[in-house]
Protein backbone atom coordinates (compact mmCIF):
# COMPACT_ATOMS: atom_id res chain seq x y z
CA UNK A 1 0.00 0.00 0.00
CA UNK A 2 1.20 3.63 -1.66
CA UNK A 3 1.09 6.06 1.49
CA UNK A 4 0.88 9.71 0.40
CA UNK A 5 3.06 12.58 1.49
CA UNK A 6 1.66 15.31 0.40
CA UNK A 7 1.49 14.93 -3.39
CA UNK A 8 4.57 11.86 -3.27
CA UNK A 9 3.58 8.11 -3.24
CA UNK A 10 6.08 6.67 -0.61
CA UNK A 11 6.00 3.35 1.70
CA UNK A 12 7.65 5.44 4.36
CA UNK A 13 5.30 6.38 7.66
CA UNK A 14 6.36 10.09 7.96
CA UNK A 15 4.10 10.51 11.10
CA UNK A 16 6.04 7.24 12.89
CA UNK A 17 9.18 8.44 11.45
CA UNK A 18 8.84 12.19 12.58
CA UNK A 19 7.23 10.94 15.95
CA UNK A 20 10.73 9.36 16.65
CA UNK A 21 12.93 12.48 17.04
CA UNK A 22 11.92 14.73 19.55
CA UNK A 23 14.17 17.36 18.62
CA UNK A 24 11.34 18.45 15.54
CA UNK A 25 9.59 20.38 17.83
CA UNK A 26 12.27 23.18 17.54
CA UNK A 27 10.75 26.42 16.60
CA UNK A 28 12.35 29.70 15.30
CA UNK A 29 11.02 33.06 15.37
CA UNK A 30 7.40 31.22 15.93
CA UNK A 31 8.08 28.52 12.56
CA UNK A 32 8.86 25.09 12.86
CA UNK A 33 12.53 24.11 12.55
CA UNK A 34 13.44 22.28 9.29
CA UNK A 35 16.60 20.53 10.01
CA UNK A 36 18.13 20.64 6.15
CA UNK A 37 21.42 20.05 7.68
CA UNK A 38 21.85 15.88 7.55
CA UNK A 39 24.64 16.00 5.79
CA UNK A 40 26.64 17.82 8.48
CA UNK A 41 24.75 15.25 11.39
CA UNK A 42 21.06 14.40 11.32
CA UNK A 43 18.64 14.05 14.01
CA UNK A 44 18.56 11.57 16.67
CA UNK A 45 15.62 9.53 17.29
CA UNK A 46 14.38 8.95 21.29
CA UNK A 47 15.73 5.78 21.23
CA UNK A 48 18.96 6.61 20.73
CA UNK A 49 18.60 9.16 23.39
CA UNK A 50 17.36 6.51 25.95
CA UNK A 51 20.38 4.31 25.12
CA UNK A 52 22.96 6.42 26.27
CA UNK A 53 21.34 7.31 29.17
CA UNK A 54 20.60 3.75 29.55
CA UNK A 55 24.28 2.66 29.34
CA UNK A 56 25.35 5.87 31.80
CA UNK A 57 22.63 5.05 34.35
CA UNK A 58 23.20 1.30 34.63
CA UNK A 59 26.38 0.08 32.65
CA UNK A 60 28.45 2.70 33.14
CA UNK A 61 32.55 1.60 33.74
CA UNK A 62 35.44 0.29 32.14
CA UNK A 63 36.02 -2.65 30.09
CA UNK A 64 36.85 -6.63 30.72
CA UNK A 65 36.32 -5.89 34.70
CA UNK A 66 35.24 -8.49 36.79
CA UNK A 67 32.07 -7.01 37.97
CA UNK A 68 28.54 -6.01 36.85
CA UNK A 69 28.41 -2.83 34.77
CA UNK A 70 31.87 -3.80 33.12
CA UNK A 71 30.23 -6.96 31.86
CA UNK A 72 27.57 -4.95 30.94
CA UNK A 73 29.63 -2.32 29.09
CA UNK A 74 31.46 -5.39 27.02
CA UNK A 75 27.69 -6.67 26.11
CA UNK A 76 27.21 -2.80 25.01
CA UNK A 77 30.16 -2.89 22.86
CA UNK A 78 29.32 -6.20 21.44
CA UNK A 79 25.87 -5.56 20.86
CA UNK A 80 27.00 -2.63 18.62
CA UNK A 81 29.99 -4.61 17.02
CA UNK A 82 27.07 -6.80 15.82
CA UNK A 83 24.63 -4.17 14.38
CA UNK A 84 27.36 -2.40 12.93
CA UNK A 85 28.18 -5.65 10.83
CA UNK A 86 24.60 -5.58 9.81
CA UNK A 87 25.17 -2.49 8.94
CA UNK A 88 28.42 -2.78 6.52
CA UNK A 89 27.17 -6.87 5.92
CA UNK A 90 30.49 -8.28 7.14
CA UNK A 91 30.99 -10.18 10.33
CA UNK A 92 31.39 -8.45 13.88
CA UNK A 93 35.18 -8.82 14.22
CA UNK A 94 35.88 -6.45 11.24
CA UNK A 95 33.99 -3.56 12.35
CA UNK A 96 36.66 -0.56 14.59
CA UNK A 97 35.17 2.06 16.65
CA UNK A 98 36.57 5.08 16.82
CA UNK A 99 35.94 9.01 17.59
CA UNK A 100 34.62 10.03 13.82
CA UNK A 101 36.08 9.20 10.31
CA UNK A 102 38.76 11.73 10.33
CA UNK A 103 40.75 10.17 13.21
CA UNK A 104 40.07 6.22 11.97
CA UNK A 105 41.57 7.33 8.82
CA UNK A 106 44.32 9.26 9.74
CA UNK A 107 45.15 5.42 12.29
CA UNK A 108 44.38 3.66 8.94
CA UNK A 109 46.65 5.33 6.54
CA UNK A 110 49.86 5.95 9.14
CA UNK A 111 49.23 2.39 9.64
CA UNK A 112 49.62 1.94 5.86
CA UNK A 113 52.15 4.16 5.55
CA UNK A 114 54.41 2.39 7.73
CA UNK A 115 54.79 0.04 4.06
CA UNK A 116 55.31 2.62 1.90
CA UNK A 117 57.93 4.58 0.50
CA UNK A 118 59.13 6.45 -2.69
CA UNK A 119 57.81 4.99 -6.13
CA UNK A 120 54.66 3.90 -4.27
CA UNK A 121 51.71 6.11 -5.22
CA UNK A 122 48.42 6.80 -3.51
CA UNK A 123 44.91 7.73 -5.85
CA UNK A 124 42.43 10.45 -4.00
CA UNK A 125 39.86 12.35 -5.62
CA UNK A 126 39.33 16.19 -6.03
CA UNK A 127 35.81 15.12 -4.61
CA UNK A 128 36.41 14.00 -1.64
CA UNK A 129 36.09 15.60 1.63
CA UNK A 130 39.26 16.51 3.25
CA UNK A 131 38.95 13.58 5.79
CA UNK A 132 39.54 11.08 2.98
CA UNK A 133 42.42 13.84 1.04
CA UNK A 134 45.09 15.15 4.01
CA UNK A 135 45.31 11.85 5.66
CA UNK A 136 46.66 10.33 2.32
CA UNK A 137 48.52 12.98 1.69
CA UNK A 138 50.55 13.43 4.32
CA UNK A 139 52.03 10.10 3.37
CA UNK A 140 54.15 12.40 0.86
CA UNK A 141 56.34 12.81 3.73
CA UNK A 142 57.72 9.40 3.42
CA UNK A 143 58.19 10.08 -0.04
CA UNK A 144 54.83 8.43 -1.09
CA UNK A 145 53.41 10.16 -4.46
CA UNK A 146 49.44 11.30 -4.11
CA UNK A 147 48.00 11.61 -7.41
CA UNK A 148 44.75 13.23 -7.08
CA UNK A 149 41.81 12.11 -9.58
CA UNK A 150 39.73 15.32 -11.30
CA UNK A 151 35.79 16.02 -11.58
CA UNK A 152 33.96 16.63 -14.73
CA UNK A 153 32.83 20.35 -13.81
CA UNK A 154 29.37 19.96 -16.36
CA UNK A 155 28.03 17.77 -13.76
CA UNK A 156 30.62 17.44 -10.66
CA UNK A 157 30.94 13.66 -11.35
CA UNK A 158 34.17 12.09 -10.91
CA UNK A 159 36.80 11.72 -13.98
CA UNK A 160 36.87 8.03 -14.29
CA UNK A 161 39.29 8.38 -17.37
CA UNK A 162 41.80 10.14 -15.19
CA UNK A 163 41.51 7.47 -12.54
CA UNK A 164 42.03 5.24 -15.07
CA UNK A 165 45.31 6.81 -16.46
CA UNK A 166 46.01 7.94 -12.64
CA UNK A 167 45.83 4.21 -11.43
CA UNK A 168 49.14 2.33 -12.06
CA UNK A 169 51.25 -0.52 -10.84
CA UNK A 170 52.79 1.72 -8.38
CA UNK A 171 49.36 1.96 -6.60
CA UNK A 172 48.97 1.07 -3.26
CA UNK A 173 45.82 2.68 -1.91
CA UNK A 174 42.59 3.96 -4.04
CA UNK A 175 41.00 6.36 -1.52
CA UNK A 176 37.76 7.31 -3.02
CA UNK A 177 34.17 8.79 -1.51
CA UNK A 178 31.02 6.70 -1.76
CA UNK A 179 28.86 9.73 -1.99
CA UNK A 180 29.92 13.19 -2.30
CA UNK A 181 28.94 15.60 0.57
CA UNK A 182 29.01 19.02 -1.03
CA UNK A 183 27.36 18.09 -4.30
CA UNK A 184 25.52 14.65 -3.67
CA UNK A 185 27.21 12.81 -6.62
CA UNK A 186 27.29 8.75 -5.94
CA UNK A 187 30.52 8.08 -6.97
CA UNK A 188 30.57 3.99 -8.57
CA UNK A 189 32.46 2.34 -6.28
CA UNK A 190 32.60 -0.91 -7.16
CA UNK A 191 33.86 -0.35 -10.57
CA UNK A 192 36.54 1.83 -8.83
CA UNK A 193 37.16 -0.90 -6.26
CA UNK A 194 37.76 -3.25 -9.51
CA UNK A 195 39.99 -0.78 -10.85
CA UNK A 196 42.03 -0.56 -7.45
CA UNK A 197 42.21 -4.72 -7.55
CA UNK A 198 43.39 -5.30 -10.89
CA UNK A 199 46.82 -3.56 -10.01
CA UNK A 200 47.19 -5.48 -6.31
CA UNK A 201 46.03 -1.72 -4.70
CA UNK A 202 43.54 -1.34 -1.93
CA UNK A 203 39.90 0.09 -1.88
CA UNK A 204 39.35 2.53 0.95
CA UNK A 205 35.65 4.39 0.70
CA UNK A 206 34.77 7.03 2.80
CA UNK A 207 30.85 6.17 3.32
CA UNK A 208 30.10 9.44 5.91
CA UNK A 209 28.29 10.99 3.46
CA UNK A 210 26.05 7.89 1.70
CA UNK A 211 25.25 6.04 4.86
CA UNK A 212 21.51 7.41 5.60
CA UNK A 213 20.89 7.32 2.05
CA UNK A 214 21.29 3.87 0.70
CA UNK A 215 22.54 0.51 2.04
CA UNK A 216 25.92 -0.21 2.10
CA UNK A 217 27.16 -4.24 1.15
CA UNK A 218 30.77 -4.10 1.72
CA UNK A 219 30.62 -7.43 0.74
CA UNK A 220 29.48 -6.76 -2.74
CA UNK A 221 31.49 -3.99 -3.20
CA UNK A 222 34.65 -5.74 -2.33
CA UNK A 223 36.27 -3.15 -0.59
CA UNK A 224 39.27 -3.58 1.33
CA UNK A 225 38.07 -0.58 3.97
CA UNK A 226 35.14 1.23 4.48
CA UNK A 227 34.75 4.25 6.81
CA UNK A 228 31.46 6.19 7.82
CA UNK A 229 30.06 7.81 11.18
CA UNK A 230 26.79 7.40 12.77
CA UNK A 231 26.13 11.22 13.80
CA UNK A 232 25.16 10.97 9.96
CA UNK A 233 22.72 8.41 10.23
CA UNK A 234 20.70 9.35 13.41
CA UNK A 235 23.44 8.08 16.10
CA UNK A 236 25.71 9.69 18.43
CA UNK A 237 29.40 11.30 16.94
CA UNK A 238 31.51 7.90 17.06
CA UNK A 239 33.16 6.71 14.00
CA UNK A 240 33.09 3.23 12.50
CA UNK A 241 35.42 1.37 10.15
CA UNK A 242 35.07 -2.03 8.34
CA UNK A 243 38.41 -3.16 7.38
CA UNK A 244 38.53 -7.26 6.11
CA UNK A 245 39.97 -9.77 8.54
CA UNK A 246 43.02 -10.08 6.59
CA UNK A 247 44.53 -6.10 6.76
CA UNK A 248 43.20 -5.85 9.93
CA UNK A 249 45.95 -9.12 11.04
CA UNK A 250 47.96 -8.02 8.83
CA UNK A 251 48.95 -3.99 8.60
CA UNK A 252 50.77 -2.93 11.49
CA UNK A 253 48.63 -0.54 14.34
CA UNK A 254 50.27 2.18 16.21
CA UNK A 255 49.09 1.48 19.55
CA UNK A 256 50.27 0.60 23.05
CA UNK A 257 51.91 -2.45 24.40
CA UNK A 258 49.28 -3.25 26.83
CA UNK A 259 46.33 -3.12 23.86
CA UNK A 260 45.70 -7.01 22.88
CA UNK A 261 47.04 -7.86 19.10
CA UNK A 262 43.34 -9.26 18.46
CA UNK A 263 41.32 -7.72 15.89
CA UNK A 264 39.19 -5.48 15.58
CA UNK A 265 40.47 -4.30 19.40
CA UNK A 266 44.36 -3.45 18.22
CA UNK A 267 42.89 -1.01 16.32
CA UNK A 268 41.31 0.94 18.94
CA UNK A 269 42.96 3.00 20.83
CA UNK A 270 42.49 4.06 24.36
CA UNK A 271 38.79 4.10 26.04
CA UNK A 272 36.27 3.85 23.49
CA UNK A 273 33.18 6.08 23.83
CA UNK A 274 30.66 3.83 25.75
CA UNK A 275 27.60 6.14 25.93
CA UNK A 276 27.82 6.57 22.16
CA UNK A 277 28.12 2.73 21.24
CA UNK A 278 25.36 2.32 23.30
CA UNK A 279 23.31 4.57 20.76
CA UNK A 280 24.41 2.72 17.89
CA UNK A 281 22.48 -0.30 18.39
CA UNK A 282 19.69 1.85 18.46
CA UNK A 283 20.18 3.58 15.63
CA UNK A 284 20.89 0.99 13.38
CA UNK A 285 17.69 -0.79 15.09
CA UNK A 286 15.59 2.66 14.21
CA UNK A 287 16.61 1.85 10.66
CA UNK A 288 16.10 -1.58 11.04
CA UNK A 289 12.39 -0.70 12.18
CA UNK A 290 11.66 1.43 9.51
CA UNK A 291 12.18 -1.68 7.41
CA UNK A 292 10.36 -4.21 9.46
CA UNK A 293 7.23 -2.21 9.69
CA UNK A 294 7.14 -2.17 6.00
CA UNK A 295 8.04 -6.00 5.58
CA UNK A 296 6.91 -7.55 8.51
CA UNK A 297 8.23 -10.87 7.21
CA UNK A 298 11.83 -10.11 7.25
CA UNK A 299 13.88 -12.54 9.25
CA UNK A 300 17.27 -10.48 9.93
CA UNK A 301 18.14 -7.17 11.04
CA UNK A 302 20.05 -7.12 8.03
CA UNK A 303 17.12 -7.80 5.50
CA UNK A 304 14.93 -5.25 7.49
CA UNK A 305 17.83 -2.50 6.85
CA UNK A 306 18.01 -3.37 3.57
CA UNK A 307 13.90 -3.29 3.12
CA UNK A 308 14.00 0.42 4.96
CA UNK A 309 16.93 1.41 2.20
CA UNK A 310 14.23 0.37 -0.72
CA UNK A 311 11.61 3.08 0.18
CA UNK A 312 13.68 5.44 1.65
CA UNK A 313 15.74 5.73 -1.45
CA UNK A 314 12.69 6.25 -3.73
CA UNK A 315 11.51 8.86 -1.26
CA UNK A 316 14.57 11.01 -0.73
CA UNK A 317 15.04 10.87 -4.62
CA UNK A 318 11.10 11.91 -5.09
CA UNK A 319 11.58 14.76 -2.92
CA UNK A 320 14.89 15.93 -4.22
CA UNK A 321 13.21 16.10 -7.53
CA UNK A 322 10.57 18.33 -6.06
CA UNK A 323 13.43 20.57 -4.77
CA UNK A 324 15.23 20.93 -7.76
CA UNK A 325 12.55 21.43 -10.26
CA UNK A 326 11.59 24.33 -7.70
CA UNK A 327 14.66 25.81 -7.88
CA UNK A 328 14.86 25.64 -11.33
CA UNK A 329 11.82 28.77 -10.82
CA UNK A 330 14.09 30.87 -9.03
CA UNK A 331 16.48 33.59 -10.42
CA UNK A 332 19.64 33.18 -10.67
CA UNK A 333 19.98 30.04 -9.09
CA UNK A 334 23.40 27.85 -10.09
CA UNK A 335 22.83 24.14 -8.56
CA UNK A 336 25.92 22.26 -9.25
CA UNK A 337 25.86 18.26 -9.37
CA UNK A 338 23.38 15.98 -11.24
CA UNK A 339 20.25 18.45 -12.08
CA UNK A 340 18.85 15.90 -14.73
CA UNK A 341 16.13 13.35 -12.45
CA UNK A 342 16.32 10.35 -14.84
CA UNK A 343 20.19 10.68 -13.63
CA UNK A 344 18.93 11.13 -9.78
CA UNK A 345 20.21 7.39 -8.87
CA UNK A 346 23.91 8.77 -9.29
CA UNK A 347 23.29 11.41 -6.63
CA UNK A 348 21.93 11.78 -2.99
CA UNK A 349 19.30 14.25 -1.95
CA UNK A 350 21.92 16.72 -1.10
CA UNK A 351 22.33 19.95 -3.14
CA UNK A 352 25.19 22.64 -3.30
CA UNK A 353 24.00 25.97 -5.11
CA UNK A 354 24.26 29.79 -5.28
CA UNK A 355 21.81 32.58 -5.77
CA UNK A 356 23.34 35.56 -7.78
CA UNK A 357 23.60 38.61 -6.10
CA UNK A 358 24.05 36.88 -2.71
CA UNK A 359 26.53 35.39 -0.66
CA UNK A 360 26.20 31.40 0.43
CA UNK A 361 26.33 32.80 4.07
CA UNK A 362 23.63 35.42 3.68
CA UNK A 363 21.23 32.35 2.49
CA UNK A 364 21.97 30.49 4.80
CA UNK A 365 21.68 33.28 7.77
CA UNK A 366 17.92 34.45 6.03
CA UNK A 367 16.78 31.22 5.94
CA UNK A 368 17.93 29.98 9.53
CA UNK A 369 15.81 33.19 10.68
CA UNK A 370 13.00 31.45 8.93
CA UNK A 371 13.56 28.05 10.64
CA UNK A 372 15.88 26.02 7.74
CA UNK A 373 18.50 24.77 8.91
CA UNK A 374 21.31 24.45 5.89
CA UNK A 375 25.24 25.07 5.35
CA UNK A 376 27.24 27.68 3.84
CA UNK A 377 30.73 27.25 3.00
CA UNK A 378 32.78 24.34 1.46
CA UNK A 379 31.87 21.38 4.24
CA UNK A 380 35.66 20.56 4.32
CA UNK A 381 35.03 19.99 0.42
CA UNK A 382 38.04 22.48 -0.07
CA UNK A 383 39.67 20.98 -3.37
CA UNK A 384 35.96 20.96 -5.06
CA UNK A 385 34.80 24.63 -3.54
CA UNK A 386 38.68 25.32 -5.35
CA UNK A 387 37.92 23.84 -7.98
CA UNK A 388 34.57 25.27 -9.26
CA UNK A 389 36.38 28.69 -8.07
CA UNK A 390 33.90 29.39 -5.48
CA UNK A 391 35.91 28.69 -2.54
CA UNK A 392 36.71 32.86 -2.63
CA UNK A 393 32.79 33.75 -2.51
CA UNK A 394 32.38 31.57 0.18
CA UNK A 395 31.69 28.17 -1.17
CA UNK A 396 27.78 26.68 -1.80
CA UNK A 397 24.66 26.64 0.25
CA UNK A 398 23.83 23.45 0.91
CA UNK A 399 20.56 21.87 1.54
CA UNK A 400 20.61 18.25 2.31
CA UNK A 401 17.67 16.51 2.89
CA UNK A 402 16.78 12.87 3.90
CA UNK A 403 14.10 10.66 4.98
CA UNK A 404 12.47 12.51 8.09
CA UNK A 405 12.28 15.32 5.51
CA UNK A 406 8.46 16.42 4.39
CA UNK A 407 6.94 17.97 1.07
CA UNK A 408 5.95 21.02 3.56
CA UNK A 409 9.51 21.57 4.54
CA UNK A 410 10.73 21.63 0.65
CA UNK A 411 8.00 23.27 -0.53
CA UNK A 412 8.09 25.98 2.52
CA UNK A 413 11.93 25.99 1.72
CA UNK A 414 11.42 26.78 -1.63
CA UNK A 415 9.06 29.91 -0.32
CA UNK A 416 11.88 31.23 1.69
CA UNK A 417 14.73 30.51 -1.46
CA UNK A 418 12.27 32.92 -3.59
CA UNK A 419 11.79 35.67 -0.95
CA UNK A 420 15.23 35.68 0.41
CA UNK A 421 16.59 35.49 -3.45
CA UNK A 422 14.26 38.66 -4.38
C1 LIG B 1 32.04 12.74 3.18
C2 LIG B 1 32.63 12.98 4.54
N1 LIG B 1 33.76 12.36 4.87
C3 LIG B 1 34.34 12.52 6.05
C4 LIG B 1 33.80 13.37 7.01
C5 LIG B 1 34.49 13.51 8.31
O1 LIG B 1 33.79 12.76 9.25
P1 LIG B 1 34.08 12.88 10.79
O2 LIG B 1 33.43 14.14 11.27
O3 LIG B 1 33.45 11.67 11.38
O4 LIG B 1 35.55 12.89 10.99
C6 LIG B 1 32.64 14.06 6.71
C7 LIG B 1 32.07 15.01 7.67
O5 LIG B 1 31.31 15.88 7.34
C8 LIG B 1 32.02 13.86 5.44
O6 LIG B 1 30.89 14.48 5.11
Amino acid sequence: MQAREDGIATKLDLGWIRSQFPSFVETVNGRPAAYLDGPGGTQVPQRVMDAIRDYLEHSNANTHGAYATSARTDKTIAAARSAMADFFHCDADEVVFGPNMTSLTFAMSRAMGRELGPGDEIVVTLLDHDANFSPWLALEEKGVTVRPVGIRESDCTLDLDDMARKINQRTRVVAVGYASNAVGTINPVKEIVDMAHRVGALAYIDAVHYAPHGPIDVGSLDCDFLVCSTYKFFGPHVGVLFGTREHLQRLTPFKVRANTNEIPYRWEQGTLNHEGIAGITACVEYLAEIGRRLSPQVSSRRAALEAAFEAIVPYERALCERLVRGLGTIPGVKLYGIAEPARFGERCPTLALRIEGHTPLELARGLGERGFFTWDGNYYALNLTERLDVEKDGGFLRIGLCHYNTVDEVDALLRGLREIGS
